[in-house]
């Protein structure tokens, strides 16, 4: 076809920008809606969808393919770490066994680290300068599992945590007060799952406190219509399941906000789950405290000024993850 060209000049990218490519291990509803939203909003230069059903790869690498006339380009195609992925700068890893109706994310465990486990001997192999993040559940247990497997510094493991129970948070406070939640600051800490809790005496619209005072100073009903806001986030995913069966486009969105906050080295403070050595007592564990994010990965932890009751839900969480962990031996 060189008569369509005047003249064909080398083929590729300008030295000057380098490609960057990732691999998302695992097409399910997550994998795609991560895919899909990591499309439109022009992240990678290359991106490749890996998943053991390769017929479902091929499929949906079609019907993508198909509205890249409508997007900025990527190189959207299905492969494996061994070949297209080889070389990396992210593998985003959300295959495994999702929760049914009903199951905690904790129950699903076994069957994760055991699938992670092949995953991760290629990722070693394949991609050993890559920035690993982890969403598939429980992802602090994944996270943690995934540091010992790997041997990679804690800066490139990184988990998504409690981002999406934040910004689920973030999302409903601003429609209760009817504000952009972009507006509207206050994080979900700890375990990505039944203990993670509330810092509600940080939580702030445009500055002006939540709770001003101590929680008991406040009336009975506004102490129980924030409770109720709580609640809601953290049954979230349980409610989701059980009308639709999965979760899948604000984790989507999530996790892009975690890849911009890498690839464009923004410094971005997001609740991701991290290895926690030290901080308020909490001694090696992953869970979720506000972490800084850039290309190198997890920069550093934010030491946020939690009280007496957070603290300790701080160290419930910690107890309730390293529970599971000792399980696991690692
Ligand atoms: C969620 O919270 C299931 O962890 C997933 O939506």
């Amino acid at each position: 076809f060189d008569r369509i060209f005047t003249s064909s000049s080398e083929s590729g990218k300008p030295s000057l920008l380098r490609p960057r490519k990732g691999v998302i291990i695992g097409v399910g509803q997550v994998g795609m809606a991560c895919a899909y939203s990591l499309l439109i909003q022009d992240c990678f230069d290359e991106l490749i969808l890996q998943d053991i059903a390769e017929d479902k790869v091929e499929g949906e690498v079609l019907d993508l393919i198909h509205g890249m006339s409508f997007l900025p380009p990527t190189d959207l195609k299905g492969g494996t770490l061994k070949n297209e992925g080889k070389d990396a700068d992210m593998v985003i890893i959300t295959a495994g066994a999702a929760q049914k109706p009903g199951e905690s994310r904790l129950e699903l465990v076994g069957r994760n680290v055991n699938i992670f486990k092949s995953i991760l001997a290629d990722v070693v192999k394949y991609c050993p300068n890559a920035i690993l993040l982890i969403v598939s559940n429980p992802v602090d247990i994944m996270t943690y599992a995934t540091l010992k497997l790997t041997g990679f510094p804690k800066a490139r493991v990184i988990g998504s945590g409690t981002i999406l129970d934040t910004g689920r948070f973030r999302s409903l406070l601003g429609k209760k007060f009817n504000i952009d939640p972009r507006s509207v600051h206050g994080y979900i800490l700890g375990e990505h799952g039944d203990s993670e809790f509330p810092v509600w005496s940080l939580a702030n619209i445009g500055g002006a406190k939540l709770i001003p005072g101590e929680w008991e100073d406040l009336p009975i009903s506004e102490q129980n219509e924030l409770n109720s806001v709580f609640e809601e986030v953290k049954n979230a995913a349980y409610q989701i399941i059980k009308l639709k069966g999965y979760t899948s486009y604000a984790i989507g969105l999530a996790v892009t906000d975690i890849v911009k906050a890498i690839l464009r080295s923004q410094e971005r403070i997001l609740t991701v789950s991290s290895l926690i050595n030290g901080l308020y007592g909490v001694e090696d564990i992953c869970l979720s405290l506000p972490t800084v994010i850039n290309e190198k990965g997890i920069l550093k932890t934010v030491n946020l000024s939690l009280n007496e009751q957070e603290q300790a839900q701080l160290l419930n969480s910690a107890k309730v993850l390293k529970e599971v962990c000792d399980q696991l031996k690692f």
